[in-house]
């Protein structure tokens, strides 16, 4: 899998005076079903967080609140996705480093993932994802 399967997804919106509304339904909104869900928060502004990548999980970031990048890096390419509203997401397939940078103060990163947290699945050295891309060919 490489870069160009990382993509933002639109989701649906149920528009109401009284409040919007976004629902997201495993493996039919988003390509996979959802075993985890994860949130972060109180980060400080301009904060970063991420630095590592997953062997085989998949996950689905939304900005719930607030605002933030996510840079994707597959091992031969990068790519960098803004993220400031609630009804769309990006998509991260395995083996990407992913960085999550420029929160903006009070943002909420909800992260949707495949399976149960595992740290097996986790790479956090960066040169050793390089040399696992190389051996995946
Ligand atoms: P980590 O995935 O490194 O956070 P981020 O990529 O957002 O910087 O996780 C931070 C810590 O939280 C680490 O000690 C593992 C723990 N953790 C869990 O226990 N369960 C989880 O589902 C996640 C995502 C992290």
């Amino acid at each position: 899998m490489g870069i160009e399967q990382a993509r933002i997804i639109n989701l649906r919106k149920m528009s109401d005076p009284k409040g919007n509304l976004t629902p997201i339904e495993g493996g039919d909104d988003i390509p996979f079903e959802i075993r985890r869900v994860y949130y972060t928060y109180d980060i400080p502004g301009g904060e970063t967080r991420g630095w590592h990548a997953h062997v085989h999980l998949q996950q689905f970031i939304i900005a719930t609140s607030g605002s933030f990048d996510v840079v994707l890096d597959d091992g031969k390419g990068r790519a960098s996705f803004f993220l400031n509203r609630s009804y769309y997401g990006l998509y991260v397939p395995p083996m990407m480093w992913r960085d999550l940078a420029n929160f903006s103060s009070g943002s909420v990163c909800l992260v949707l993932a495949s399976d149960h947290y595992n740290e097996a699945d986790y790479i956090r050295d960066y040169e050793d994802f390089l040399g696992a891309v190389r051996r995946q060919g």
